[in-house]
């Protein structure tokens, strides 16, 4: 969570500053704040809100720098306000830094016996204060190591002194970082995109990493402070990608693109000519894997959720499935034959790579299917699978979660294939379905108009339900996080089985209850749920296929999805529920890019 941004030119920063802190807002969106040196003076100057604001107070007081740090937080320590924004400057040195100081208490206690007064509650300040102690009795290159030395956690920083006033300094612990290169500057920045704006050419810091910029030269120091070279990649030229366009929202064109998203990951990996899909090379065989552990976090977990029913209905592996903030602390027993695979938009969520961190220290294979490929999960796994979807900038997770459960799905088939455990006709069949769903994708989202009306119910409700058996389960628990995220209304995802085991006393006159009710093999036993919550009052909501024609009369509402293959259905039952969210959050006025409390990536615990 929180982006960094740092600048070294031979002209004033600001401008470009404030530039990457707008594509950086993805991250955080609680604070913003920019730290130059002026007259040979560090000039910091911050805000609560957005990077707007802070763009509004330059204008009245321009700072203008050749080179500085900017920041957008997601507060962890301390609450929103300017005082904890960053930068965090004393007059010797100023500090941007994402992540968290385990030790900050204990380290504050020290330097406040030695006289420094913090402003903030933040446990970055110590950074502050560690450095402008160290600077006092050493070098620059000694004052930084021992301060690094010092923390405990996990951080990226960005820093900027008084006294060096041609550099600034990045270190890396666990979060990351990024360099890049310009015309006669240099650039920091916590994630490649914030710098892509400027620069393709990108050097990605290792951990224990420290790297010094100036205008015209980056030099990197490794954890045991050996100066070393490191490999300068040449990104991708996504730059106009990431627009709306006429869409009101990122969300809205992320939502209604996911038939384009299909169609792209579909391309990448299924020849329809010769009926294959073209996935080699996997870390283990697939003959030989005695179980795959599926790991992710919010919306990337319901994927692997999705993931354990294919892989369960197409091959006889063992399938686990796990959220990365439990898997990462629970006693795992490690099978050099099982395969970890890590499924995240990002490929930084911190937990996600804490998990994968803890499967390479104990040897296993690795793969991962993420949507940036340049990401820290991406780089530190053994096989790479992206998702293909193109920036996602809305901060709830839409096309990317079609496209996890995508190359989930087909990566599902392909094992199997090669096990033998689907026979070839099977195979080219499933390969054949795959070809229609993009615009069977595409005709889901015909019911905006229908969803815009069913969305009217959720406005004076006190919450809503969501309920599926099999498949529909993980896309009812999908559609519930949706609600919730974006429209802060309180909901509920349930096999529909367990309803009669507690949560049906929620049920009350008036409650809206989603229920996913596809003509599969669940399909009289959903229905008998369903019947339930209407005999107590539930204003039901169902979803399920075109050929269905036995409806209740006391359902409020039926959204019928087009008839597929029982195992491609949930595709199609997700579009529904992510534009059910998108309108409630509409009609109440929410902020839906951007919803309270969250970020796009989240790169702390
Ligand atoms: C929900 C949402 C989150 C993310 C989760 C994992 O809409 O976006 O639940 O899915 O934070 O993020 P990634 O996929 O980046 O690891």
């Amino acid at each position: 969570m929180c982006g960094i941004i740092g600048i070294a030119s031979n002209k004033s920063v600001t401008a470009n500053i404030i530039q990457s802190l707008k594509r950086l807002e993805y991250r955080g969106y609680d604070s913003a704040g920019i730290a130059t040196i002026v007259n040979g003076n560090i000039d910091e100057k911050k805000c609560t809100g957005r990077v707007d604001n802070l763009e509004k107070i330059l204008f009245k007081n321009p700072s203008n720098g050749f080179l500085g740090i900017g920041h957008v937080r997601w507060a962890t320590h301390g609450a929103a306000s300017q005082i904890n924004a960053h930068p965090h400057s004393s007059e010797e040195v100023s500090v941007v830094h994402n992540g968290i100081i385990e030790n900050s208490d204990e380290l504050k206690k020290n330097l406040e016996k030695k006289g420094y007064k913090f402003k903030s509650q933040t446990d970055t300040e110590v950074i502050t204060f560690l450095l402008t102690d160290f600077l006092k009795d050493f070098n620059l290159i000694n004052a930084i190591n021992k301060t690094l030395e010092k923390l405990n956690g996990s951080f990226a920083l960005g820093i900027i002194f008084k006294k060096y006033n041609d550099i600034v300094v990045g270190a890396r612990r666990g979060s990351p970082l990024a360099v890049g290169y310009g015309p006669e500057e240099n650039y920091l920045g916590s994630d490649s995109y914030a710098l892509k704006s400027m620069t393709n050419k990108i050097t990605y810091l290792d951990d224990g990493d420290v790297c010094i910029l100036t205008n015209n030269k980056v030099e990197f120091y490794n954890s045991k402070n050996k100066k070393v070279n490191k490999e300068i990649l040449m990104l991708s030229d996504d730059k106009n990608i990431a627009e709306k366009g006429d869409y009101k929202d990122f969300m809205s064109k992320e939502i209604n693109e996911q038939n384009i998203t299909a169609k792209t990951c579909i391309k990448e990996y299924v020849d329809q000519l010769r009926k294959e899909i073209n996935l080699y090379n996997f870390p283990v065989k697939p003959e030989e894997i005695k179980k795959i552990v599926l790991i992710g976090c919010g919306t990337a977990y319901h994927s692997c959720i999705a993931a354990k029913y294919w892989f369960e209905e197409f091959t006889n592996i063992s399938i686990e499935i796990d959220v990365a903030s439990e898997f990462r602390y629970r006693k795992i027993k490690f099978h050099k034959k099982n395969l970890y695979v890590f499924v995240s938009q990002s490929g930084e969520t911190a937990d996600t790579l804490a998990a994968l961190d803890l499967c390479k220290k104990n040897n296993m294979k690795t793969c991962s299917i993420v949507n940036v490929v340049e990401s820290s999960i991406a780089r530190s796994s053994d096989f790479v699978l992206p998702i293909h979807a193109g920036p996602e900038i809305g901060v709830a997770s839409t096309k990317a979660f079609i496209g996890q459960m995508l190359v989930l799905y087909i990566l599902s088939i392909k094992i199997s294939e090669i096990r033998k455990d689907i026979n070839k006709a099977e195979y080219t069949k499933k390969i054949n379905e795959l070809k229609n769903l993009p615009d069977l994708i595409k005709k889901t989202l015909k019911f905006q108009d229908k969803i815009q009306v069913i969305a009217k119910d959720f406005l004076k409700a006190k919450g809503a339900i969501f309920l599926g058996r099999g498949l529909s389960f993980p896309i009812a628990l999908e559609g519930a996080l949706k609600l919730k995220e974006l429209s802060y209304l309180h909901a509920e995802g349930y096999p529909a089985g367990e309803m009669k085991h507690g949560p049906l006393a929620l049920i009350e006159e008036g409650l809206p209850v989603v229920i996913l009710a596809p003509k599969d093999r669940y399909y009289e036993k959903t229905i008998s749920n369903m019947q339930e919550v209407i005999a107590r009052g539930g204003k039901v909501i169902l979803i399920t296929n075109e050929y269905n024609n036995v409806i209740s009369e006391n359902v409020r509402s039926t959204l019928k999805i087009p008839n597929t293959d029982d195992h491609l259905t949930p595709f199609l039952m997700t579009v529904p529920l992510q534009l059910l969210a998108y309108h409630v959050a509409s009609l109440k006025n929410c902020n839906i890019d951007k919803p309270r409390n969250l970020a796009k990536s989240v790169t702390v615990e």
